[in-house]
C-alpha cells in the first residue's frame, strides 16, 4: 500500500493506493457513517461495504443533478443525520461528485470520504477536490472545492469495470503522462499488456504514479488558475467531441489529444515522433485516435467552451512528452487544424 497526501486550502486529503474496499473500516471515525453508492456497484460490491447505513442511487451522468442531492438530503434528515455524520462515496467519479457536493453542503458541510471503484475516478474524479454536479444540461455546473478525508484505491474493483469504462481512465493515465512526466511515459508504453491485463503490480504502480502528478499539480493550484490548466490537455477539443460525437468522455479525450499533440507538432513543439509514439500508445490501450466529426459543428461547441476568453481559448500543448504548454489560440486557427487534424 502507498499513501500520499494533498494539502489543499480546503483540507487535508489522504490517498491510499493499495488498500482494500474490505480495509476502509480502519480509517472510519466512531462516529455514525453513511455509504453513498450507485446500483451496479452496490450489487457488485455491497457485501463487502463496512457496516453503515447505504443510500443508493441510480447510475449514469443523467443522475448528476440537484433532483438527486434533494434526495439523499431527504434520506438523511429521515435518518436523523446530524453534523457527526460521516459520508462515504462508494463507486465512479459520479458517485465521488455527488458525495463530495452533499457532504460540503449538507448541514454546512460534515466529513467525508472516497471509496472510488473506476480506472477514472481512482486517478481524476477523486482526486484534487473538485465536486459538483450538472444543471440544466450544463456539465459540472454548480459545485465546490473540498477534500475528502481519505481516497481509498483498491485496484482489485477494476477487475469487474467493463473494458470501455478502463479505456476512459486509460486516456486520464496518458493525459498525466504525457503533461508531465517523460519517464512515466515511457514506463506505460513498456506496460501496456501488463496494464491492459489489470496484473496488479503495474496496475497499482501507475495509479499511484497518476495520483502523484494529479495531486502534484493540484497543491500547486487548486483553484485552476495556472498550472491546473494542464489538466486539460486534450479536453479542450476533447469536450466539444464529447457533446458533438456522443462519444466517451475517455475516447473523446483521446482524440482530443492527438490531435493537440498534431498541432504542437505543426507548431514545432513536439518532435513528429513523439506524436507517433502518443498514437501508438493510445491504440495500445484501445482507445480511438481519430474520428470523422463536422468540424463547424464542433468549432460551435468550443464556442461555448467555458474556459473560453473572448475569441481565445487557452489550449494545452506538448514541447515535448512530459512538458505541457499553455497556449492562447484563436478559434479561427483551430477551425483550420481541426479540419486537417481530426479529419485526417
Ligand atoms: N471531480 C473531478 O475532478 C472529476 C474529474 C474527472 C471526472 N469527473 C466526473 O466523473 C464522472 C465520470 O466518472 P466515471 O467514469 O467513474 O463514471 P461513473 O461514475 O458513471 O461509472 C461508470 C460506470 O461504471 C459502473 N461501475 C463503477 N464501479 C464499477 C466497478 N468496480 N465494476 C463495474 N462497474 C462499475 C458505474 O455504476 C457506472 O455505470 C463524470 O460525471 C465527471 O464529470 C470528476
Ligand atoms: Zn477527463
Amino acid at each position: 500500500m502507498k499513501r500520499l497526501e494533498i494539502v489543499g486550502q480546503t483540507g487535508r486529503s489522504q490517498i491510499l493506493v493499495g488498500e482494500s474496499l474490505a480495509g476502509a473500516e480502519g480509517f472510519l471515525p466512531d462516529s455514525p457513517v453513511v455509504v453513498i453508492t450507485d446500483e451496479n456497484v452496490f450489487r457488485l460490491y455491497g457485501a463487502q461495504f463496512p457496516a453503515a447505513r447505504v443510500i443508493t442511487i441510480g447510475a449514469g451522468e443523467s443522475i448528476k443533478t440537484l433532483e438527486t442531492v434533494q434526495t439523499i438530503y431527504d434520506r438523511l434528515i429521515q435518518m436523523a443525520a446530524d453534523r457527526s455524520v460521516f459520508l462515504l462515496g462508494i463507486g465512479g467519479g459520479i458517485v465521488c461528485d455527488i458525495t463530495g457536493f452533499v457532504a460540503s453542503t449538507y448541514l454546512r458541510g460534515v466529513r467525508f470520504g472516497y471509496i472510488p471503484t473506476t480506472l477514472l475516478a481512482q486517478v481524476d474524479a477523486s482526486v484534487g477536490g473538485k465536486t459538483g454536479v450538472n444543471f440544466m444540461g450544463y456539465k459540472n455546473m454548480v459545485g465546490v472545492f473540498n477534500q475528502p478525508e481519505f481516497v481509498i484505491c483498491d485496484p482489485h474493483v477494476l477487475t469487474t469495470l467493463p473494458e470501455a469504462e478502463r479505456a476512459c481512465g486509460f486516456a486520464e493515465i496518458v493525459k498525466h503522462a504525457a503533461i508531465a512526466d517523460a519517464d512515466y511515459f515511457e514506463l506505460l508504453e513498456r506496460s501496456v499488456d501488463g496494464a491492459m491485463a489489470l496484473a496488479p503490480d503495474i496496475i497499482e504502480r501507475i495509479i499511484y504514479d497518476s495520483v502523484v502528478i494529479k495531486s502534484d499539480i493540484v497543491n500547486r493550484d487548486e483553484k485552476e488558475r495556472g498550472e491546473r490548466r494542464k489538466l486539460n490537455f486534450g479536453h479542450t477539443l476533447g469536450h466539444a467531441i464529447e457533446k458533438t460525437a456522443g462519444v466517451r468522455h475517455g475516447e473523446a479525450v483521446s482524440i482530443g489529444m492527438m490531435a493537440a499533440a498534431r498541432l504542437s507538432a505543426a507548431r514545432n513543439l513536439l518532435d513528429p515522433e513523439e506524436v507517433v509514439r502518443i498514437e501508438k500508445l493510445l491504440t495500445g490501450l484501445k482507445l480511438p485516435t481519430d474520428l470523422k466529426v463536422d468540424a463547424r459543428s464542433i468549432i460551435e461547441a468550443l464556442g461555448r467552451d467555458k474556459k473560453r476568453q473572448g475569441d481565445d481559448l487557452f489550449f494545452v500543448l506538448l514541447a515535448g512528452i512530459g512538458n505541457a504548454v499553455i497556449e492562447t489560440i484563436p478559434l479561427a486557427t483551430l477551425e483550420t487544424v481541426l479540419t486537417g487534424s481530426i479529419q485526417r
